[in-house]
């Protein structure tokens, strides 16, 4: 029987406790305000309104992985960054990306065993072999993915990965899939662990707010595009690296976001909020995720 987005929550709440008023994973996050500004190699690939040049007005998000809230920023998590795009005609798109460069399952199903099988730590190891039979995809990511769990010295210096393809309907009519990747301008590294708790437990945010009041954060919108034959729904799966990649925008981050989630504000990035001009591919992880957010928005604005 297929998963449903209650039994995925289900799962994620078991393994990460559940706390009210916080998203069910990437618990804990700090908003930002900027822009998005496309180049003009952009609107070349697709037709969506804000790929045309004019500089577009954004809240961005960045968050850790874990669904406790009060887990310490230095420990291992992939971290998250997600975007809202505010367009002329009053629509909504979201972009959502993480620092890991792959997807460890090519099924919802197969994500929210790994994170069962994680939840009873040591003591349920033995359900890994098993995990790993039914979901063998997962032995190729998972070594790509486990350095990116690394904590990050800033939130600004880390990349951030789309993982699923989406496909981008130009002017003309022609199409293309692509995967999204925000590349940082600012430099940094990932911290030796000693290092990072040195920092403390919200070193993270603390180090942004700091920068953000200083200078703007800038990260480069880059798309990797397609060939025949790549997989577009399997988000476990890389594509060749000598495919083309274009540099399409810049996301230009201006000040802390103080507005937003205020009150009874509830604000949400799904990544298949698209516009005209993107559309999403068939990937089943892509095609879960708006259900099991809706799941956890339920949740965590539910009364207590
Ligand atoms: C079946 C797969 C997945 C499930 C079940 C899942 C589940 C969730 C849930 C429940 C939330 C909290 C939503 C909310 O309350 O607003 C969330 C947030 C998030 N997820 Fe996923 N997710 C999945 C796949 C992914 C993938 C593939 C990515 C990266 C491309 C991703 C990146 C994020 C990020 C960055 C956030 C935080 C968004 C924010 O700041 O509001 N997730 N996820």
């Amino acid at each position: 029987m297929a998963l449903s987005p209650q039994q995925a929550i289900d799962v994620v709440n078991r393994t990460f406790g559940r706390h009210s008023g916080y998203r069910a994973l990437h618990a804990k996050g700090i908003l930002l305000k900027g822009t998005f500004t496309a180049t003009p190699q952009a609107a070349q690939l697709t037709r969506a309104p804000h790929m045309q040049g004019a500089p577009t007005p954004a809240t961005f998000r960045f968050s850790n992985g874990s669904g406790n809230p009060r887990q310490p920023d230095y420990a291992p998590d992939p971290r998250g960054l997600a975007v809202k795009l505010y367009l002329p005609d009053g629509a909504r798109t979201d972009i959502v990306a993480v620092t890991s460069p792959r997807f460890p399952t090519k099924t919802p199903e197969g994500f929210i065993e790994l994170l069962g099988a994680q939840s009873g730590g040591l003591a349920a190891a033995w359900k890994m072999p098993l995990f790993l039979a039914r979901h063998p995809e997962a032995l190729a990511a998972i070594p790509r993915i486990a350095p990116s769990l690394i904590a990050p010295s800033s939130y600004a210096v880390a990349s951030y990965y789309g993982l699923h393809a989406f496909k981008w309907v130009g002017a003309d009519g022609s199409e293309r899939y692509v995967r999204y990747t925000l590349a940082p301008q600012a430099p940094g590294s990932r911290l030796a662990p000693w290092r990072a708790r040195a920092l403390g437990r919200d070193y993270l945010r603390e180090e942004l707010r700091e920068r953000i009041g200083r200078a703007p954060v800038r990260f480069t919108f880059e798309v990797q595009i397609a060939e025949p034959g790549d997989p577009t729904d399997d988000p476990s799966a890389a594509w060749p690296s000598r495919r083309r990649r274009e540099r399409v925008g810049t996301f230009e981050l201006t000040g802390l976001e103080t507005e937003r989630e205020t009150g009874d504000d509830v604000l949400v990035f799904d990544p298949s909020r698209v516009s005209d001009g993107i559309e999403c591919s068939s990937d089943p992880v892509l095609l879960f995720r708006p259900s099991a957010y809706s799941e956890s928005v339920a949740r965590r604005t539910a009364p207590q």
